[in-house]
């Protein structure tokens, strides 16, 4: 099983993004939180920014979107060349059309479930889905402390995706950190959301790699 770290841009220093992308090169995807201060009370940045990030990022982009009207939204950054793209299930009318409509537009379909959501209903899901989001923190704000609560949630996850023969990635995001990711590696995860754990290190690199080791891979 591969593991990936995705590194969140959201308290990198954003007057830089080129140059913070570029500090990233070692990880796997760059995460890019979009926010519309409506599905989160925090706003970031929209489809302007990630497109123009777009030829400048050394990794894919991982674009997480905490947005209403998923269903309107999601595709344009699929569209617009987002390697992977993903959308809250809460936020999105009719899930399964949206995921097969971002993977028609060639990206990466993901869903997340905030962190008061189960995932009762939505196992059947699973087929049409290329990543599953369990969010770790109540979305909205990085440097916030990692939900051990949600650890039952993940490993359900994995045990439902290995029963199905499924190749979904499972995401964790929120309060990622070298005390944390082994408790999510072990209950199943296998794509880790870095925000402050990365940006605030003063070797993002080391920070990734070290990440990278204690998950696993
Ligand atoms: C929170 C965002 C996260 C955030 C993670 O709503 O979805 O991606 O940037 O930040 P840390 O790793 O600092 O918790
Ligand atoms: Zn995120």
């Amino acid at each position: 099983m591969g593991i990936r770290i995705s590194p969140s841009i959201l308290n990198s220093d954003v007057s830089d993004l080129r140059g913070e992308l570029a500090r990233i090169a070692s990880a796997d995807w760059a995460h890019i939180d979009v926010m519309d201060n409506h599905f989160v009370p925090n706003l970031t940045w929209g489809l302007p920014v990630v497109e123009a990030i777009l030829p400048h990022s050394p990794v894919p982009l991982d674009v997480h979107l905490m947005i209403e009207d998923a269903d309107r939204w999601a595709p344009q950054y699929a569209e617009a060349g987002a390697q992977g793209v993903t959308f809250h299930v809460e936020a999105a009318q009719a899930p399964i059309r949206l995921a097969r409509e971002i993977r028609r537009l060639g990206a990466r379909a993901g869903m997340a479930l905030r962190p008061a959501t189960g995932l009762d209903g939505l196992v059947e899901l699973l087929p049409e889905i290329d990543m599953l989001l369990v969010m770790t923190v109540e979305p909205g704000f990085g440097g916030q402390s990692f939900l051990d609560a949600m650890l039952p949630k993940i490993r359900a996850a994995r045990t439902a995706v290995s029963a199905a023969d499924l190749d979904v990635w499972i995401q964790v995001d929120g309060g990622v950190n070298v005390e944390t990711i082994e408790r999510a590696a072990e209950a199943g995860a296998d794509t880790f959301v870095a925000g402050s754990a990365v940006y605030r290190a003063e070797d993002a690199a080391a920070a990734i790699a070290e990440l990278r080791g204690l998950a696993g891979g």
